[in-house]
């Protein structure tokens, strides 16, 4: 009852921000969350943690059996140390999965123990191959008041056999996520590692008022296209104090995938991110997109460190696509040993099929970066939009970095528009106009909230 009520005035108070100056201030929200008035552990039901027996129906038993204290405050799943071998399972609300110190929950490697579940509609097919794709090995489906939680428990995927498939093209289905919260509301992820995801880590799609706290998530440079936290048309996202290092992107912002996307029409907005370490072998640290079809905007990312990466911070687009990528502030920020620091580019990302429609443009407009400092980076900044929907209003402020070497590529630009100041290198000249900066990102700099964005003046 108290968690229902803490939570409803958590939405309230939401709601009175997102009408205010600073929707996008999700973390400063920090409400404490009652204990559950009751726990059980995962051995009442006949669990074994000797990492051979399968658990999948103690998992099971033990959430349909606490699903009878929804109405009584809720109640919290204990896994005590040792490693708990399971297939999917789902979770329900008003529901805590706790994971003691030494407690690893590990997934099972055999893809014909999955259950296959429908595509998400804003995609319309499995992101690998068209269908189906294997439900996630923990899921949340219309849920209200979840919280995955613990001392430092761990979370396994045991991702290697999926990724083998997927590099031999002997998929038949999409592979798993880790975790995969659909249509659910008041949701906590924290104080956990999680490891080797088949694909990505934390996927939670079509959500409001998610809080990923104080998190650790790891996978091998090598492992393919492997994902840390991927909100996907998801609102009122805060993740902050967490540890990512992956093979493609550490945190990807998404909204849905084309005509599919179009046509579900849910953007991410209100998505704050701070005091992270993100590292991303293959991609970004901090990728926006390329699946951005029902639109993302709203976004502040401050106190961040990327390091050895292929991209810092990269918005990734096609045409097909549609959808807007707009009012995303990123400042103070750290990168270290990274191919290129800043990328925005409309000529990446693939179709779901051939319905797509090409006159489908993005736009990207209202950028800001500002305070970042990096070390050992190859190419500044690398911006490429079409030639019908030039990137608008893209506004460089105190940015050093150091280039490793020199040469007229430190930044490459067509089709964008904005102004600097303070930045070296030099930027191109379609975004180095240093005396127009003041009055054109100034109103939303100094403010940094949703009323400043929208009064800002437009620039020419
Ligand atoms: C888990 O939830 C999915 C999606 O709602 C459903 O298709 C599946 O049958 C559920 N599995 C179990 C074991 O309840
Ligand atoms: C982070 O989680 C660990 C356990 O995983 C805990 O010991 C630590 O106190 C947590 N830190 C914060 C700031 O919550
Ligand atoms: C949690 O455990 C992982 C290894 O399993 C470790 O890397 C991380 O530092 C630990 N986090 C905390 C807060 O103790
Ligand atoms: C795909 O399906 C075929 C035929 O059912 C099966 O032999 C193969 O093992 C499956 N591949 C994977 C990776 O599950
Ligand atoms: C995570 O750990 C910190 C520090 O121990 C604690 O204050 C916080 O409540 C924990 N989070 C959850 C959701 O239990
Ligand atoms: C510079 O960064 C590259 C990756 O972009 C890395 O391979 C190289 O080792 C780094 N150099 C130093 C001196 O750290
Ligand atoms: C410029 O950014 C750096 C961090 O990269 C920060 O320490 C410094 O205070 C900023 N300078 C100004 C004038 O804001
Ligand atoms: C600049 O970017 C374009 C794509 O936008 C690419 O084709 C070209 O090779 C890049 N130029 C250099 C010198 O890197
Ligand atoms: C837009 O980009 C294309 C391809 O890089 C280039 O040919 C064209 O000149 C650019 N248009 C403008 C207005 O910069």
């Amino acid at each position: 009852m108290l968690v229902a009520l803490v939570l409803m005035l958590l939405a309230l108070s939401n709601e009175g921000r997102v009408n205010g100056e600073r929707g996008d201030r999700q973390c400063e929200f920090n409400p404490s969350l009652s204990p559950r008035p009751h726990s059980v552990s995962i051995l009442e039901f006949g669990a074994v943690g000797d990492g051979k027996t399968l658990n999948t129906i103690a998992f099971q038993n033990a959430i349909f059996y606490l699903k009878s204290f929804s109405d009584k405050g809720g109640a919290q799943l204990y896994v005590p140390p040792g490693t708990w071998l399971t297939e999917s399972f789902n979770l329900t609300s008003h529901l805590t999965l706790f994971l003691e110190k030494g407690a690893v929950i590990i997934g099972s490697q055999d893809p014909s123990q999955w259950d296959v579940v429908e595509p998400l509609p804003s995609y319309g097919r499995g992101l690998e191959v068209p269908g189906g794709r294997y439900q996630s090995l923990i899921n949340g489906y219309m849920l209200h008041d979840v919280v995955i939680t613990g001392n430092n428990g761990t979370i396994d995927g045991m991702g290697f056999t999926w990724w083998e498939s997927f590099r031999s093209h002997s998929l038949n289905y999409s592979r798993p996520h880790l975790v995969e919260l659909v249509a659910s509301n008041d949701v906590v992820v924290s104080n956990l590692t999680f490891l080797n995801a088949p694909a990505y880590s934390i996927h939670p799609v079509y959500c409001s008022n998610v809080r990923i706290h104080n998190i650790s998530i790891f996978a091998p440079p090598e492992s393919p296209y492997t994902v840390g936290i991927v909100p996907d048309s998801s609102d009122h996202v805060c993740i902050e104090e967490c540890t990512i290092a992956t093979g493609y992107d550490a945190i990807a912002l998404k909204s849905g995938w084309d005509e599919y996307g179009i046509a579900y029409g849910r953007p991410t907005e209100n998505v704050h991110i701070r005091r992270v370490h993100l590292q991303a072998s293959y991609g970004s640290s901090l990728a926006f997109g390329s699946d951005m079809s029902g639109g993302i905007s709203n976004v502040v990312v401050e106190h961040v460190i990327l390091d050895n990466s292929k991209g810092g911070i990269e918005f990734r687009t096609v045409r097909g696509r549609g959808g807007y990528m707009k009012e995303i502030i990123i400042s103070d920020v750290e990168m270290k040993n990274i191919n290129t620091a800043i990328v925005a580019t409309a000529y990446c990302g693939s179709h779901p099929d051939d319905k797509f429609d090409p006159n489908a443009l993005p736009t990207l407009d209202h950028f800001i970066f500002q305070d970042i400092i990096g070390t050992n980076i190859t190419i500044a900044g690398s911006f490429a939009g079409l030639q019908e929907s030039p990137f608008t209003n893209i506004c460089l402020s105190n940015i050093t970095l150091s280039v490793n070497y020199a040469s007229s590529t430190t930044w490459n630009c067509s089709n964008v528009s904005g102004v600097s100041d303070s930045v070296i290198p030099k930027p191109c000249p379609d975004l180095d106009s240093p005396s127009k900066y003041s009055s054109s990102c100034f109103s939303m700099l100094s403010m940094k909230g949703k009323t400043a964005v929208s009064g800002m003046v437009s620039m020419k």
